[in-house]
């Protein structure tokens, strides 16, 4: 008995030190992934592996049970983490721990141009999606703005690939501390919803090189992503998914991606480009699943029974499948298979704060006319808010970003919440936009109707105009099809429902009035002349009417600018102008080129409405004059340009100085000037501080496409200080020998 027991004793303080020897190797987080993956992979049945590469329900892919590797579970993205949906079915799996706190869209994360706030809204949403087990966050997303009516533009940073690629690398980081993969999409020339399946881009190198990749490939080489998800169009014939010379040449070969290449839901359309270009995850074929009568549906993906057939009978090697079976056990290591990754956390007070602070940082003031705002509590007593995205929620809807949230502040709700003590706030709703009770696979809460006919809505909103102190008209767009929503563009740059003429009339009754978009894109603004102050509030999330209601009374400073353009008119858009939007016979030729934004503008001399770059404040800054280090620089050289900036008002404030760079003279035409760095500063009354920028060659180059390769040309280079791309402060001017 006394021998057992020792025994017994022995055996448990030998097991910890024969378990690890006996480990094996990819269990074993002591030895290095690239050791673990092969171990893995070693040990797995051809059956296992193809299992790993397709999905098996609408939002996860298969493990390997046998060897305790686990499934893979993505969510969108990229504003919150999207409620749980049967497995075979986009109907809400009805969950009740589900709901969501909800970020503000990505333009108004642009529009912070703070990379420490995007750095703050990727750790946060890492946090909600590692607390739901998800190790793949689909998002974020950075295709360019090229044109207003891109119904999608609302999930992107802007038409500044300098700009995007900035605010894209901490927000990845961010996800990625908490052990969650971010997914950046959508790679790449996804830039129109107007028939996003079939339609084939035509883009010279040159523009692809600047103006389209930069994003994605700082979001690889900075931000060091570890999935990318491939887009529903095709460059050069060929889906984009399953591209040969986005995902092959560009993506693995120039850029040496290691992670994930993850198909968009649906876009994959052919077994062997499926295998040998550059896709490793099919998801989404067949979304219809069950309905489509199939049993075992996932089995008939292009990367399933079709792509095991092909192996089996050797016309395709294992090497091919085995190629994407290592990206995913990366993914699997990177993610699930780590076990210091942290445990997350989920709709806290904490991401409440997060999602407010963010939403405040990207509020713009467009125009501020007669200090309408912030606005004054000791003259205003009484307060109409008019219009219908006062009221309406907003994290509902738009596709596939639509949101189950745990709360949503309407505007109203903010402004009630934060003046209500103080002064009368009234309502009207002014005009009625589309509204459906199931949304995108959410179920509004809300109930909308209202009896009264178009002409009741806006006499008693005119009514209500004429007896208040102050009107804050909130309108725009809302995440309905065919305005900020996934599936199709919008048909026009106008604000829908008659929203024109109600701002005009309100104009007349009220002098102090203010309007406040909610929208992901620009619109035209017949009436701007008509109105004194004009916010751009973007869909902030769950804390949109806190932040809202904060930045009117003047609680928080508006500190953000424009990512992207206002024209006047459509036609002032080169996608419009010259470049074939939205295409001919599903053909898209890019021929405005290079010339995206303010720098369209800037070449055909245009003004906009309100430009790139963009923003006021309710204090005043003051900019000095620049300076430059040096005279000269060459190519291994630096050079540092300084200017000062002051507070000259009576509030703390932040400005954010944009630096543009404009060769004077090259030998292939380029912009005027593009943004080549930006900093937010922070400054209080009277203080002034200097900022400083350091230029390199990388900020001097373009693409070369005869040479492909990157070139800066000796010559002068101008530098411009400036409050937006068409309010410059001061300039310099360097060689480059
Ligand atoms: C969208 C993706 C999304 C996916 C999954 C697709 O329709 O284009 O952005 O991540 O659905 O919901």
């Amino acid at each position: 008995m006394k021998k057992l027991f020792l025994l017994l004793i022995g055996c448990i303080i030998s097991y910890p030190f024969f378990a690890q020897v006996s480990l094996p190797v990819y269990l074993d987080d002591s030895q290095s992934i690239e050791d673990r993956i092969e171990d893995a992979l070693s040990r797995m049945t051809l059956e296992e592996k193809v299992k790993m590469v397709h999905a098996q329900s609408k939002f996860s892919s298969a493990g390997v049970p046998r060897l305790g590797i686990p499934d893979n579970w993505m969510s969108d993205g990229p504003h919150g983490i999207r409620s749980e949906v049967l497995w075979d079915e986009w109907n809400n799996a009805g969950w009740t721990n589900d709901s969501c706190m909800a970020f503000p869209a990505l333009t108004a994360l642009a529009a912070s141009w703070n990379p420490e706030i995007a750095a703050l809204y990727g750790k946060s949403i890492g946090e909600e999606a590692r607390y739901r087990n998800k190790n793949v966050l689909l998002g974020p997303g950075v295709n360019i703005y090229r044109t207003p009516l891109n119904g999608r533009n609302f999930e992107y940073m802007g038409e500044d690939p300098f700009l995007a690629s900035a605010m894209v690398v901490p927000y990845i980081r961010g996800v990625q501390e908490n052990g969650v993969a971010a997914c950046v999409k959508h790679f790449a020339l996804n830039n129109q919803e107007t028939d996003r399946h079939t339609v084939n881009v035509t883009v010279d190198d040159r523009t692809l090189y600047e103006i389209y990749l930069p994003a994605f490939k700082a979001a690889v080489h900075e931000g060091e992503a570890w999935a990318i998800m491939g887009a529903y169009n095709k460059y050069k014939g060929q889906w984009c998914c399953q591209n040969q010379y986005l995902l092959n040449d560009i993506l693995r070969d120039e850029w040496n991606f290691d992670g994930v290449v993850v198909s968009d839901w649906g876009g994959v359309n052919n077994t062997l480009h499926a295998i040998y270009h550059g896709l490793d995850m099919e998801f989404g074929t067949w979304t219809d699943g069950l309905t489509k009568n199939k049993s075992h549906a996932y089995n008939y993906y292009y990367l399933a029974n079709p792509f095991l057939e092909l192996l089996r009978s050797g016309e395709v090697k294992v090497e091919e499948l085995d190629k994407k079976v290592r990206n995913i056990l990366r993914l699997v290591f990177r993610t699930t298979m780590n076990r210091n990754r942290p445990w997350g956390s989920f709709a806290t007070t904490e991401h409440g704060e997060a999602a407010r602070r963010i939403a405040e940082e990207g509020i713009v003031l467009l125009k501020n006319e007669n200090q309408v705002l912030p606005i004054d509590l000791k003259k205003a007593k009484k307060i109409g808010v008019i219009g219908e995205n006062a009221i309406k929620m907003m994290t509902i809807g738009g596709g596939s970003s639509s949101l189950k949230v745990k709360y949503e502040i309407s505007p109203l709700d903010g402004i009630r919440n934060r003046i209500g003590s103080e002064a009368e706030v009234l309502y009207e709703r002014g005009y009625i936009g589309q509204f459906e009770a199931y949304q995108d696979g959410i179920k509004s809460p809300q109930n909308l109707s209202d009896s009264r006919s178009e002409e009741e809505l806006f006499t008693d909103a005119i009514q209500l105009a004429k007896e208040v102190d102050y009107v804050i008209f909130v309108g725009g767009l809302n995440k309905h099809g065919g305005q900020d929503c996934e599936g199709a563009d919008r048909k026009s740059l106008e604000l829908p429902y008659a929203q024109n003429e109600l701002i005009s009339a309100l104009a007349k009754e009220n002098k102090n009035l203010v309007v406040v978009l909610i929208s992901g894109n620009a619109v035209s603004m017949p009436w701007i002349k008509e109105v004194p102050s004009l916010v751009e509030a973007w869909y902030c999330g769950s804390e949109a009417g806190n932040a809202l209601a904060r930045v009117l009374v003047g609680d928080v400073n508006p500190s953000g600018k424009l990512p992207f353009t206002f024209p006047v008119k459509l036609s002032d858009v080169g996608a419009h102008a010259v470049g074939d939007y939205p295409g001919t016979d599903k053909e898209q030729t890019y021929r405005e080129g290079i010339f995206v934004g303010y720098r369209w503008n800037d070449k055909n001399n245009i003004k906009s409405l309100f430009p790139f770059g963009h923003g006021l404040s309710y204090t005043k800054f003051s900019y000095g004059k620049a300076i430059v280090s040096n005279q000269t620089m060459t190519e291994d050289e630096t050079i540092i340009v300084k200017i000062p900036i002051k507070n000259t008002g009576d509030r703390p404030g932040k400005e954010i100085v944009q630096l543009y760079v404009g060769d004077v003279k090259s030998s292939l035409p380029r912009p005027e000037k593009e943004l080549k760095a930006f900093e937010k500063v922070s400054l209080n009354p009277g203080e002034e501080k200097v900022v400083e920028f350091t230029i390199g060659v990388n900020n001097l180059q373009f693409y070369d496409d005869f040479r492909n390769e990157w070139v800066a040309e000796p010559g002068k280079f101008q530098v411009y200080l400036a409050a937006s791309c068409e309010d410059i402060k001061s300039t310099v001017e360097f060689e480059l020998r």
